[in-house]
């Protein structure tokens, strides 16, 4: 009897010893989300409170190439400080936010050192009289697939911003490139292995989607990038509905059942981004909740076995 209860107390030990490890290596996905470009889509604060999501990208800064950067949320604010009050609310609750580079307009006048200081100083650790989301201080920054000109080079530009890091501080970068191989806009920034997060939009693209309900090419596509020199951490990004992309949306249940098993094996596997055009998301709370429910459901039963 004393035998027993000696090895129920151990494996409960080892079990509650085990939570935190369960919890991060089974339980929700990571998540990402946009926020910015749509008047039905809430306040950021009341994106962050839903609890849904671990990385909120701001979008978008736009005209970034040398004419006058502007920064483009104009269905939430013109002057837009009060947001940053919204953004440290956010980080507070152990939300990262960044700032997404939208189209960076026709101009040529400025390379990637300027950029880098402009954005250090305007929106990163630096100081400026010209903060357009205040003093909040986000934590890094999103390229976007677009061609930033002939003069400024993404790379350089992750080169630079990440100059900026301390050892207090990391200046996070991020790309969100389409999945097919070999991408004009996005690759060489890859290629710096300077991003900490890459969330591929894995849907649009017949090469490297979920078809005919079959994970295949999906998959497939997802250990080629994982595979590819440059990647930190690497996101799943899926549409939030059929409407939300021309082609390869999941339902949540297929990506729950025989996505997310699979490409949680992956050492870079980083989570997962929900497109769903800034507005209401009913996708990312099902993966979120489900898979947080099983790992409770595990714990309950492992409480209640020994
Ligand atoms: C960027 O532009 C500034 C201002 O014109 C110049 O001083 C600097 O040398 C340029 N840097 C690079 C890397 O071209
Ligand atoms: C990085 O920053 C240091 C000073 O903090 C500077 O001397 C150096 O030139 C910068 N390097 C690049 C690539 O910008
Ligand atoms: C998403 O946003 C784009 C660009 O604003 C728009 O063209 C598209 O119709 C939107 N889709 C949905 C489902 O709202």
């Amino acid at each position: 009897m004393a035998g027993y209860l000696r090895a129920s107390f151990l494996a409960l030990t080892l079990a509650l010893f085990m939570l935190p490890f369960f919890k991060s290596s089974l339980a929700c996905p990571n998540t990402v989300t946009y926020w910015g470009q749509h008047d039905n889509a809430g306040s950021l604060k009341d994106i962050c409170k839903t609890n849904n999501y671990e990385y909120v990208n701001i979008a978008y800064l736009k005209n970034y190439a040398g004419g006058s950067p502007t920064l483009d949320i104009s269905y939430h604010c013109r002057d837009c400080s009060y947001i940053g009050a919204e953004i440290e609310y956010c980080q507070e609750n152990g939300i990262k936010v960044l700032l997404s580079l939208g189209d960076p307009g026709s101009g040529t006048g400025t390379n990637a050192s300027q950029l880098a200081q402009y954005l250090w100083n305007n929106f990163l650790g630096g100081e400026s009289s010209d903060r357009p989301l205040g003093n909040a201080i986000l934590d890094g920054i999103v390229f976007e697939d677009f061609n930033p000109g002939t003069v400024l080079k993404f790379d350089e530009l992750a080169k630079e911003l990440k100059n900026y890091s301390t050892t207090d501080k990391n200046v996070y970068l991020a790309a969100f490139p389409p999945c097919h191989e070999g991408d004009y806009n996005l690759d060489s920034v890859i290629d710096t292995g300077l991003l900490d997060y890459v969330w591929v939009k894995f849907y649009d693209d017949a090469c490297c989607e979920y078809a005919n309900n079959n994970a295949g090419i999906l998959l497939n596509s997802w250990f080629r990038w994982t595979s590819r020199t440059g990647i930190n951490l690497l996101f799943m990004g899926v549409p939030e509905s059929e409407k939300h992309a021309s082609s390869g949306y999941i339902p949540p249940q297929v990506l729950i059942n025989q996505v997310l098993p699979v490409i949680k094996s992956s050492l870079k596997y980083g989570g997962v981004l929900v497109w769903h055009n800034f507005s209401s998301d009913s996708y990312t709370p099902q993966i979120k909740d489900y898979t947080c429910k099983n790992v409770e459901n595990i714990l309950t039963w492992l409480g209640t076995a020994i």
